[in-house]
């Protein structure tokens, strides 16, 4: 089958024609209503979520399909001690395509190598999450239109931060991307990924820790959660947790076509003074996740369109 583990899995035409086709499925939803007709989808989720897991069974019950998994690896026969392989094989005869979050960086790209049906990761560690990807180029899409010459800050946990790896990879694949990373020096971005990135694509990545450097110049500002579960001690927790918080007072400088997005969750990092900003889209962004899921699950399913 065909698997989802990196967000450059995709060529930038498949990528497009995900893209055209969420939009389409956003606007006419009823069309694709009986397209999974008879397809299973398998949840194995080893971490929590609301968002990934809940919008993918959403994305697979609008299209006409089921559902079956777990959302607590404590409730499967994980917690007996199951590897991951043999869940995996056992699975793959219960489902035709496999959505897998796990806190473990690899987990899924190990789960697709004993899996003949599609593995779809949904979030390994701090490595990749490339669905959450697809759900923001979605969003950049339908309310920026082209994605083309933005200057982009990505801010709060650059380090651990899944979600900013997979759409700062993906983003450089476009022209004229500037980026700005915004974050506390322990939390930079993972240096080999800085250093490939920057040889791979001759951008310059500008590193800083201060918002106020950036913020009257950026068109898209990507918030994220300093995560408390990726943390090896609570004290480091405690001193970097509120180091970024978004306020309507931060935003009085900056563009009025800005756009904010977070993966969500959040915690602390946008006041709830921000929801009310027209720049604000986080929760749009969460909506364009179901499209884009229904959109990619039919591709997976290699459901025809025609
Ligand atoms: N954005 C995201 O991955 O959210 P969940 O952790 O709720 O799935």
């Amino acid at each position: 089958g065909r698997h989802l583990i990196d967000p450059e899995d995709f060529t930038m035409e498949e990528l497009q024609t995900l893209l055209e086709l969420g939009l389409k499925m956003e606007a006419r939803p009823e069309e694709y209503a009986d397209c999974c007709k008879g397809k299973i989808m398998g949840t194995l989720f080893y971490e929590p979520s609301t968002r990934t897991r809940l919008s993918f069974e959403s994305a697979m019950l609008r299209l006409g399909g089921q559902v079956l998994g777990f959302s607590d690896a404590a409730v499967s026969s994980a917690a007996k001690g199951e590897s991951l392989a043999d869940t995996v094989r056992v699975m793959d005869d219960y489902a035709h395509a496999l959505v897998m979050r796990h806190p473990r960086e690899g987990a899924p790209k190990l789960a697709a190598q004993y899996a003949t049906v599609p593995v779809i990761n949904a979030g390994d560690g701090g490595h990749q999450h490339p669905t959450q990807t697809l759900t923001d180029l979605l969003t950049l899409q339908k309310y920026r239109g082209a994605i083309e010459n933005l200057q982009v800050a990505f801010c709060g946990d650059l380090l651990f931060g899944r979600t900013v790896h997979s759409l700062l990879k993906t983003l450089c694949r476009f022209p004229g991307m500037t980026f700005y990373l915004v974050s506390p020096t322990e939390l930079r971005i993972p240096g080999h990924l800085r250093d490939e990135l920057q040889h791979r694509y001759h951008i310059t990545l500008h590193e800083t820790s201060r918002l106020e450097d950036c913020i009257e110049d950026i068109d898209l500002l990507y918030m994220t959660r300093i995560q408390k579960e990726r943390f090896f001690n609570e004290e480091e927790y405690v001193k970097l947790k509120d180091s970024f918080i978004l306020t309507r007072d931060k935003l009085k400088t900056a563009k009025e076509d800005l756009m904010v997005l977070h993966p969500l969750p959040r915690v602390n990092e946008i006041q709830y003074e921000v929801d009310d900003d027209p720049r604000a889209r986080y929760f749009e962004q969460a909506t364009m996740g179901v499209y884009i899921r229904m959109a990619l699950l039919s591709a997976v399913m290699g459901v025809n369109l025609a």
